[in-house]
């Protein structure tokens, strides 16, 4: 699946309760105003290939269990984690971490997300940003921010 426009944008999310999917589609609604294509997809539902031949990516992922990643989750991670190095050169990214600071490993899936991305050659557009429960009050601007700057990526 070959970016094709310079308007492009790909949202992946992961989840076990639907957090991270509402935000995703959000997300999308908003980049759509600003002449955005996004695609908003399962991370069940993508394979590595898609990945590493998107120019503009947004991971949305929330933490379960004690750190882990969601169930639909673990499977792209590990092979983004297993791909040889330099394999998402060119891949503009930036990740939403959901979480919630009871937990002692606040956010640690997106964390992880956000390095991995960066070791396998991935360009972070901009600082991640980790989202404790009631989220929606701070979030949007991240992302309308995160927009700007992606717009720029030709
Ligand atoms: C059983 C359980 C385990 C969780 N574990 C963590 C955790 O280890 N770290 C964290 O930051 N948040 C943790 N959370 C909070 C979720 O990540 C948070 O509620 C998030 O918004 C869920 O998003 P989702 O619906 O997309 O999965 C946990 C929540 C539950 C119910």
């Amino acid at each position: 699946m070959k970016e094709m426009s310079a308007s492009d944008l790909l949202l992946i999310f992961g989840t076990e309760t639907g957090n991270a999917e509402e935000l995703a589609e959000d997300a999308g609604h908003l980049s759509r105003n600003l002449d955005f294509t996004p695609r908003v997809i399962d991370m069940e539902d993508i394979s590595l290939e898609d990945i590493s031949s998107s120019k503009r990516l947004i991971v949305i992922c929330s933490t379960w269990g004690e750190g882990e990643q969601p169930v639909n989750a673990q499977k792209l991670y590990d092979s983004v984690k297993g791909s040889e190095d330099h394999c998402l050169e060119g891949v503009n990214f930036a990740v939403i971490a959901l979480g919630d600071t009871a937990f002692e490993f606040f956010c640690e899936s997106g964390k992880e997300w956000d390095e991995i991305l960066q070791k396998k050659g991935g360009s972070r557009v901009v600082e991640r940003i980790d989202c404790d429960v009631d989220y929606e009050d701070y979030v949007q601007e991240w992302i309308l921010n995160t927009l700007s700057l992606m717009k720029k990526i030709q």
